[in-house]
């Protein structure tokens, strides 16, 4: 294991080589792993990319280690693990190689700070059971506080039986602590309303507002918001992209902004995880090294996973190179260019090569036609046969 420098955090170090070059007894260990994106990578909405089955055969065979990064989520790690099994033919991927935009939201479910959170987004009420899975041990939804006061959302769009099927009764004299958006809202103007409500409640008191002129920093919401990708668009099975929870979260932007009157340099104060920032980037880096450490001990199939804290950068790492495999350059490339990794843009997803002028990063390995030829390629440049 090497340390990971701060300037170059993946190691130009000649002495991981000598390591493997004195220990030939020990099986051979891939010093380099994949990271790939999910939606135009290796599916496409519900439908598969044809290449994705071959390319994770390809790397299975080989004993090269990957994980699978996605700014979407809403359902549980296990439940993208087998969709992705399910859509793409490719039935061994596990949930621990699963990071989703709100994975990195375990990390919180000890704080203090994030006791009654209000959860937001995805299909029925998957989120609120993925918070709790995760351990928050309370989860409020604005269907809940709709189910409270009608009046709260008037163009909601929730029909009785959803109520019945998906909301709960709530304590509305117990303050929420935090906002954490898992995904892209479903019924928008509930969300936009209760999540706006909040973040100028008194102290994220359900129903209540906070005194406009003895609020200090008006930048500063009453409770925080975390926001778990900044998408703006994304690539499902329709031939144009569609808006994403980055479009949710301008909007949310743009409405608080003008109920404090913020000045045009000023903005709502927020946290967003997700792809392209270095959070996402560490923690996936983790599980990588946790995933790859359960291989060699051939202990894949257990399900305890070590989590590191939120903002925990990795000491130490076992690969020289790490190349994420993206369609999105916002997303996927920015950051892996931004924070030490190789990267790879295809042409099955948002990217379309009349836009590789503009585009805000450039694949440090170069755009390719889909996820097999971009592994094949890694594979022989790394000496493997293929
Ligand atoms: O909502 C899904 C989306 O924002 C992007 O997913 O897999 O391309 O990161 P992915
Ligand atoms: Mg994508």
């Amino acid at each position: 294991m090497l340390a990971v420098s701060r300037r170059s955090p993946l190691l130009r170090n000649s002495s991981y080589a000598l390591y493997r070059s004195f220990h030939i007894n020990l099986p051979l260990k891939s010093d380099f792993a994949f990271v790939f994106d999910i939606d135009g990578v290796l599916i496409r909405g519900k439908k598969p990319i044809p290449q994705a089955k071959p390319a994770l055969e390809l790397l299975n065979k080989n004993k090269i280690p990957y994980i699978l990064m996605t700014n979407g989520g809403g359902v549980s790690e296990a439940a993208k693990a087998q969709e992705v099994s399910h859509i793409t033919g490719f039935p061994n991927i596990s949930p621990l190689q699963v990071v989703q935009s709100h994975t990195p939201m375990k990390s919180l479910i000890n704080d203090p700070n994030y006791k009654r959170v209000l959860v937001v987004g995805g299909d029925k009420d998957n989120a609120r059971k993925v918070a709790e899975d995760y351990g928050f041990k309370d989860v409020t939804m604005p269907i809940d506080i709709v189910r409270n006061n009608k009046s709260a959302a008037p163009h909601s769009m929730y029909k009785p039986e959803y109520f019945e099927k998906y909301s709960k009764d709530i304590d509305t004299s117990i303050p929420i602590d935090a906002i954490l958006v898992f995904n892209d809202p479903r019924d928008l103007s509930s969300d936009m309303q209760i999540v706006q409500d909040l973040l100028n409640s008194n102290n994220g008191l359900i129903g209540t507002k906070r005194d406009f002129k003895s609020w200090k920093d008006h930048t500063s919401p009453s409770i925080p918001i975390i926001f778990s990708n900044n998408d703006y668009i994304y690539a499902n099975d329709y031939p144009l992209p569609r808006f994403g929870q980055g479009a949710f979260r301008m909007l949310t932007e743009t409405l608080y902004n003008t109920t404090n009157k913020l000045k045009p340099d000023q903005n709502l104060d927020s946290l967003i995880l997700g792809k392209p920032f270095k959070l996402q980037y560490d923690f996936a880096h983790h599980i990588l090294i946790d995933w790859n450490a359960r291989l060699e001990a051939n202990k894949s199939h257990e399900s305890i996973q070590n989590l590191p804290k939120l903002g925990e950068i990795p000491e130490t790492t076992p690969f020289k190179k790490i190349y994420m495999v993206g369609d999105n350059p916002e997303s996927d490339i920015k950051g892996a260019n931004d924070h030490g990794w190789e990267s790879i843009l295809l042409r099955t997803g948002v990217y379309q090569d009349e836009d590789y002028d503009s585009i805000i990063a450039k694949p440090t390995v170069g755009v390719f036609d889909n996820v097999e030829d971009a592994v094949k390629t890694v594979l022989i440049d790394n000496g493997i046969k293929v």
